[in-house]
């Protein structure tokens, strides 16, 4: 449905007398309506770099989820304030791994002799206490679009991966890019005793995957590529990183969002495409590209509701009330907590 003209008015009001004191981030999985008043538009890996790239701007107001905006708090200088327009825009799989479960997890390593040797990476998907975590163990952060990179530098400072909170990009990363065999994988699962792994499984594992997934792409299965390359012969299969092993290797292409944009780009015109993402995205590719098939892995998917959480009435308070003077829905990490995260997301940063 079209935006409401009034609030699209108001937005633009608001954003025209804050002027360069504001810039406004959003992720790929954002709404049109949300969209259309981002300073610039990226992946994960994208968004952090630019908000870290951007120290005039008083305000960041990102538009995306409540990670993102403490990666760019912990990114951004202390006078810059961060605003995430609805506090309820979470991600199911960033819940998936507490500090308490994750330094549980370091005792039962430690248990099996393993810790010494073991490099923690953890998926930009993950709060800043997992962040802090993570730089505390001489580790580094990953996202989709560099976790082949993290991975071999992990490998050159220790024996062993501890890969969380994504299994599947672990997994995916590691056997598709990597070399490695399922065998060289075990899942640490942090409602079991123990992770429901022996002391021996750690010891011969060179991949630990922590137990978590994305709520969406959990959801596109083997049934779902097998039926669409049956019912549009020809097609290309493209999925994200996050999406079950199985799916990924039944794939043509795999990448981040900003890959999955440009993979579309760069095809040729009558090509035909199944896409294994969030749905706000497919739609806006589809709609870019009206001469090539472009269509939803998997009717059954939808949206990821924390992403949708954002929406042009929460972005045009936010906004106004910063153009009013009055800071709302500020996203702040403490300072120890931001010293060691920083610690990890700067060793991204300086991947090769
Ligand atoms: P990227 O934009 O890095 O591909 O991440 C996808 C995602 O799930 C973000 O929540
Ligand atoms: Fe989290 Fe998945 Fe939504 Fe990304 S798409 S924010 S990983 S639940």
């Amino acid at each position: 449905a079209p935006s409401d003209p009034d609030l699209v008015e108001r937005a633009r009001a608001a954003k025209a007398k804050l002027g360069e004191r504001v810039f406004v981030l959003g992720h790929h999985y954002q709404r049109d309506e949300v969209i259309e008043f981002a300073d610039v538009t990226g992946d994960s890996f994208k968004l952090a770099r630019d908000a870290a790239a951007r120290p005039q701007a008083e305000y960041i107001v990102f538009c995306g989820v409540h990670f993102m905006a403490e990666s760019a708090d912990i990114l951004t200088t202390a006078d810059q304030q961060v605003i995430l327009p609805d506090l309820a825009a979470g991600c199911s799989m960033a819940d998936m791994a507490s500090a308490e479960q994750v330094a549980e997890c370091w005792d039962v390593l430690t248990e099996a002799g393993v810790a010494d040797v073991t490099v923690p990476v953890s998926y930009m998907n993950s709060s800043a206490d997992i962040k802090a975590f993570t730089g505390r163990h001489g580790g580094t952060i990953c996202t989709s679009s560099n976790a082949k990179r993290a991975l071999e530098w992990a490998f050159s400072q220790g024996e062993k991966v501890l890969f969380l909170p994504d299994q599947h990009l672990g997994r995916n990363t590691a056997v598709r890019e990597m070399g490695f065999s399922l065998d060289d994988c075990v899942v640490y699962n942090p409602h079991k005793p123990g992770g429901g792994v022996t002391p021996e499984q750690l010891r011969a594992a060179k991949m630990i995957l922590w137990r978590g997934h994305c709520s969406v792409h959990g959801r596109f299965s083997l049934d779902s590529v097998e039926d669409v390359r049956s019912r549009i012969p020809g097609v290309n299969v493209l999925v994200h990183p996050e999406c079950k092993h199985e799916v990924v290797a039944a794939a043509d292409y795999v990448g981040s969002t900003e890959y999955i944009i440009k993979a579309l780009e760069a095809a040729p015109a009558g090509s035909s495409w199944a896409i294994g993402t969030e749905l706000n995205l497919v739609r806006r590719l589809a709609k870019a590209h009206p001469d090539k098939r472009i269509v939803f892995l998997d009717k059954t998917v939808c949206f990821c509701s924390t992403m949708n959480r954002i929406d042009l009435p929460h972005l045009v308070w936010a906004l106004e009330s910063l153009a009013e003077g009055t800071v709302v829905n500020r996203i702040v990490v403490d300072e120890e907590t931001e010293h060691y995260a920083k610690l990890a997301l700067e060793q991204m940063l300086a991947l090769p």
